[in-house]
C-alpha cells in the first residue's frame, strides 16, 4: 500500500506547555490532529474553569494562521489536587470547559508535585464525576520508592485501580499511556468500561533504548519503557481493533538542557512525526486497516464525541526527522527518532 486515507485523527494525551514552548510545539500537534486532550500539568496546575479557559485562549492564540491548523480544538482537563473544589469541576464540565480530570499520584512524574497524596480521600470527587459523566484520566503508577520502577504500573492496577473501579462502577476511566502486558490484560477484562491511550514511542522502543551504547535521556519518559514482551503486547493491543485502545502520544517537550543533565526530566517529544510513527508500526504489524479505528474513531466514541469530518492522507515517502526544534533563548528540543528516516509522510 502506498497511501492511506483516514478520518482526521485526534490525540487524546498531549503536553503543550505554555508561552514560547507552546508556540513552538503547537503547530505540529495542530497540523496532524483535529482535537487534543490537553494535559493540565503546567508549573501552576490548571485546577479551575477560569484557568482552563484562559489556557485554552492562549493555545488558540498561538495557532498559526493557516487553514490546516485553524480547525484545531484543544480539549481542556482539570488537574486533581488534594483540595480540588468539586464545584469547580462540575461547573467546568457542564460549561464545556473541562472535558475530563487528570489524576496524578503526587510526584509520580513531571510537574506532579501538586498531585493527589491519598486517592481514597478523593472519593467524594469521584462520586460526583461519576454522577455527571466526567471522565477520569489516570497516570497509573504507584509512587512508593520501594517499588521497582518497572513494576509501578502493574502494582498500581492491582492495588489502586481495581479497587477504585469496583467502588465507582459507573465512573468513566482512561488509563493513560499504558506500557505493560498487565495493563493490556486489565483493559481487555473491563470490556469497554475503561479506555487506554497508547503512545507511539512505547510501541517502538523497549527499555534497552535508554541504555543503548550509553545513557540516552531522550528515551526516558514516564511510565518508563518496559521489556520487549510488553512492547509486543502493546503492539498487539493497538493494532487489534479493540475499541478501548486509542491514540494518545503523550508528547512531552523539554529543552535539551533539562534532559541532558544530572537529574533529567521525563518526557519524549513526538509531536513532530506522531502519525507517521503510528503508521509505520501499523504497517509493520500488517494492520494499516486498523489505524483509522485507533487514531480517529475509538477515542471520540469513548469520550462520547463525533468523529471528525475531515480526512488526512499519509503517503509512503522517506523523510528524515530533524535533529532539533529551535525554541527561543537559543534552546532546542530534541524530537523522538531525531535524525532517523521514517517511511510514511503526512500530506
Ligand atoms: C510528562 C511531562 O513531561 O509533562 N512526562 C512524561 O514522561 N510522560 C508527564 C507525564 O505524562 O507523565
Ligand atoms: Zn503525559
Amino acid at each position: 500500500m502506498q497511501e492511506v486515507t483516514l478520518r482526521q485523527p485526534d490525540d487524546w494525551h498531549v503536553h503543550l506547555r505554555d508561552g514560547s514552548v507552546l508556540e513552538a510545539v503547537l503547530p505540529y500537534t495542530a497540523r496532524q490532529f483535529g482535537r487534543a486532550i490537553i494535559m493540565p500539568n503546567l508549573s501552576t496546575p490548571v485546577t479551575t474553569p477560569s484557568q482552563a479557559a484562559s489556557y485554552r485562549r492562549r493555545i488558540l492564540q498561538a495557532l498559526p494562521e493557516d487553514a490546516n491548523t485553524a480547525r484545531f480544538m484543544p480539549l481542556m482537563t482539570a488537574y486533581l489536587t488534594d483540595d480540588i473544589q468539586v464545584g469547580d469541576l462540575v461547573e467546568g464540565f457542564q460549561d464545556g470547559v473541562f472535558h475530563a480530570a487528570k489524576l496524578y499520584p503526587a510526584n509520580a512524574t513531571t510537574n506532579s508535585s501538586h498531585g493527589v497524596t491519598d486517592i481514597k480521600k478523593l472519593a467524594p470527587v469521584f462520586r460526583k464525576m461519576q454522577e455527571i459523566g466526567m471522565p477520569l484520566l489516570i497516570h497509573g503508577e504507584v509512587t512508593n520508592p520501594d517499588v521497582d520502577i518497572f513494576d509501578r504500573e502493574a502494582i498500581f492496577i492491582r492495588d489502586v485501580l481495581k479497587p477504585l473501579i469496583n467502588e465507582f462502577s459507573g465512573l468513566k476511566v482512561v488509563l493513560e499511556h499504558i506500557t505493560t502486558q498487565q495493563s493490556v490484560d486489565f483493559i481487555r477484562s473491563m470490556e469497554g468500561r475503561v479506555g487506554a491511550t497508547i503512545t507511539a514511542h512505547h510501541l517502538i522502543i523497549n527499555r534497552n533504548a535508554m541504555f543503548q551504547g550509553g545513557l540516552r535521556p531522550h528515551h526516558y519518559c514516564l511510565p518508563v519503557a518496559k521489556r520487549e514482551e510488553h512492547r509486543l503486547a502493546l503492539r498487539e493491543a493497538a493494532t487489534s481493533g479493540h475499541p478501548a485502545f486509542f491514540l494518545g502520544t503523550d508528547t512531552a517537550p523539554h529543552p535539551v538542557g533539562a534532559k541532558e543533565m544530572d537529574c533529567g526530566c521525563a518526557g519524549i517529544f513526538s509531536a513532530l512525526s506522531a502519525l507517521e510513527l503510528y503508521a509505520q508500526v501499523f504497517e509493520e504489524e500488517n494492520a494499516l486497516d486498523k489505524l483509522e479505528g485507533f487514531a480517529s474513531l475509538h477515542g471520540p466514541a469513548f469520550y462520547g464525541l463525533k468523529a471528525n469530518e475531515g480526512l488526512v492522507t499519509l503517503v509512503k515517502q522517506d523523510w528524515q526527522v530533524p535533529e532539533h526544534l529551535d525554541i527561543p533563548d537559543g534552546q532546542q528540543i530534541r524530537p523522538f527518532q531525531a535524525g532517523e528516516t521514517l517511511r510514511w509522510k503526512l500530506l
